[in-house]
């Protein structure tokens, strides 16, 4: 399987987000990952339904929302109702995750968990089975931009090991920091899904861009 490509909307021009969204249908993106931030999880907000409704008028991608929300249980059903293909919560944020992650499957999307930089992989051994992505996060969830934190490759292949120890279909999706350096680095370390923010957004041209992490 070739590796998946999905640009970050967080770093897309919002003033002018029809722009960059039918920017990434013509693009060989694979998804679209939609941050989603509530001032408590994280150090900072980024946009809630009423914006994510108007991209799904748009996106013609599946969408991947990255949740950095606490009490992400009490939205589940309204980002299935929004058209969200795939919906990733905080390992950290979930005090019964087991829970969360077959309402997710009750509404039908695919669930992911997304690990700090500071959570080990071992601690998904008896969910792993139930899960479609693990996100790793090589920065610190809040931000775009940030430098990647190098320790991930090393997560990355750990994860492969566990997943492959289980024979599950987990697919590896890896979020902060991804060019065209740390993607090849990812990939050979066992990433299926590589998000990418300022990379492509501040690039001359993102579609090109999103071409060029497509061929690693
Ligand atoms: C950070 C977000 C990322 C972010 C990545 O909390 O989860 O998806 O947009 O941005 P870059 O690729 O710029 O590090
Ligand atoms: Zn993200």
């Amino acid at each position: 399987m070739s590796t998946l490509i999905a640009p970050s909307l967080l770093a897309a021009n919002f003033a002018n987000l029809q722009h960059d969204i039918e920017m990434i249908n013509r693009s060989e993106a694979d998804w679209l990952h939609l941050d989603i931030m509530d001032g408590v999880y994280v150090p900072n907000i980024s946009f809630g339904f009423p914006v994510i409704e108007a991209i799904k008028t748009l996106c013609k991608k599946p969408m991947d929302a990255h949740l950095m929300i606490i009490h992400a249980d009490d939205y589940i059903t309204r980002f299935q109702k929004l058209g969200i293909n795939r919906l990733t919560v905080h390992y950290e944020a979930c005090t019964h995750l087991h829970r969360t992650i077959q309402t997710i499957h009750q509404e039908g999307m695919k669930a992911g968990v997304a690990l700090n930089p500071h959570t080990p992989v071992f601690l998904l051994q008896d969910i792993i089975e139930d899960i479609d992505t693990v996100l790793i996060m090589s920065v610190n969830p809040g931000f775009g931009g940030q430098t990647f934190i190098e320790h991930s490759y090393r997560k990355v292949s750990e994860l492969k090991e566990l997943i492959l120890r289980k024979q599950t279909s987990t697919l590896i999706e890896v979020d902060g920091g991804v060019n065209l350096e740390t993607g090849a680095k990812l990939i050979a370390n066992g990433a299926d899904v590589l998000v990418a923010g300022n990379f492509v957004f501040a690039s001359s041209s993102p579609e090109k861009t999103i071409h060029q992490l497509k061929q690693l």
